[in-house]
């Protein structure tokens, strides 16, 4: 799957981002380990703590899409300086990475940075605490 589709998917999904608030448009595009791409973007609120990010419309949608571990995710934000994951979206992504996942951060066309979930996330809380996997 290229990255070429992935990038397109983000970019769609950040055209439709709901940010009247920040006004920082953001897109996520998930490959999902079927080859299927979801994506999502930031949908923000006037009660501005119910505001979803886009990593966390894109998981949503992988969920209801039947997919169940992110192989990449790829991030593109407005602006032209290049944004990285908040703290939450690292935790989100995690619940659903492997050792292997991709983390691409976008600005405009281009992927200016390629990052391992652990290298975002070092000592994670993750589910091995909860259950022996
Ligand atoms: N935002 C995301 O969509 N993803 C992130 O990882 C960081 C922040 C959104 C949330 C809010 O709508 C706007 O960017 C400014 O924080």
């Amino acid at each position: 799957m290229s990255e070429q589709k992935l990038l397109k998917a983000a970019l769609q999904a950040k055209s439709k981002a709901y940010a009247p608030y920040s006004c920082f448009y953001v897109g996520a595009a998930i490959l999902d380990e079927n080859n299927n791409i979801h994506n999502g973007s930031n949908v923000e609120n006037s009660a501005y703590p119910l505001g979803v990010c886009a990593e966390q419309s894109a998981i949503s949608a992988m969920i209801q899409g039947d997919g169940s571990r992110i192989c990449k995710i790829l991030i593109v934000n407005s602006g032209d300086k290049t944004s990285s994951p908040c703290g939450g979206c690292r935790q989100r992504i995690l619940e659903f990475a492997t050792e292997n996942t991709e983390v691409l951060l976008c600005v405009d066309g281009t992927i200016n940075q390629r990052l391992r979930i652990s290298d975002l996330l070092p000592f994670s809380f993750n589910k091995s605490y909860l259950k022996d996997d």
